[in-house]
């Protein structure tokens, strides 16, 4: 079974979409363990309820990012995974790292990316008067925020929108768009070539599958 390594550092609820998917039997793959660089994220209860290894790497712990990634890299190669899916990962990755796992690592950024890259999206997507809010799964690359999108998914921003209600919202398109990437990657129909996300051999224009 394709092994999966889901690194998080909160509460998880992406983690929980991936497990129910697994459960249902529409997500072929072993999620092999669930790292957290924070050991009071509920997200490592969601897996200890799956009965999936967990695994604290603290960041507080090392002097350096470039020392971390080491250390988390090697945790995470213990699993050798074919795929390492960051979920609520709220750290900023060195290049070193993010080379290791080109076109093995997913992430999921709350926003229409290339717009709103960092933290706050949804404030600063209310605040800049946007009329779409949304989601994004793309490739990792030693870009923060930067690698070629794969599939997004939109919501509309309603008047009195808040960040919470929002959030909220988008959330729920990140439950479905998830899970549906690691399929497709699973199943052999996604890859990263030239820094392009490919999807069933075709090239994806940049906003990826819509
Ligand atoms: C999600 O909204 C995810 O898109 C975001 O953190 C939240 C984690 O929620 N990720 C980032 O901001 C990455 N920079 P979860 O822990 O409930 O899955």
């Amino acid at each position: 079974l394709t092994k999966v390594v889901v690194l998080l550092s909160g509460s998880g609820s992406n983690l929980q979409a991936i497990i129910d998917q697994v459960t249902q039997g529409n997500l072929k793959c072993e999620i092999a363990c669930v790292i957290s660089n924070k050991a009071d994220a509920f997200g490592l209860e969601r897996a200890k309820q799956a009965g999936i290894p967990t695994q604290v790497v603290d960041h507080k712990a090392f002097d350096s990012r470039e020392s971390f990634d080491a250390h988390l890299q090697t945790q995470i190669d213990v699993y050798n995974p074919h795929l390492v899916v960051l979920a609520g990962f709220m750290r900023i990755l060195t290049a070193g790292f993010t080379e290791h796992y080109l076109g093995k690592m997913l992430n999921i950024h709350p926003s229409l990316l290339p717009k709103f890259q960092g933290l706050h999206t949804h404030k600063r997507a209310i605040e800049a008067n946007e009329t779409f809010a949304g989601v994004t799964v793309h490739f990792v690359t030693a870009e923060l925020d930067g690698g070629p999108n794969i599939i997004q998914a939109k919501v509309a921003i309603e008047t009195g929108e808040t960040e919470e209600s929002l959030a909220k919202k988008v959330l729920k398109k990140e439950h479905i768009i998830y899970p549906m990437a690691i399929d497709w990657f699973l199943n052999g129909r996604l890859k990263m070539n030239n820094n392009q996300t490919v999807l069933d051999d075709k090239v994806l224009n940049p906003e990826g599958f819509e």
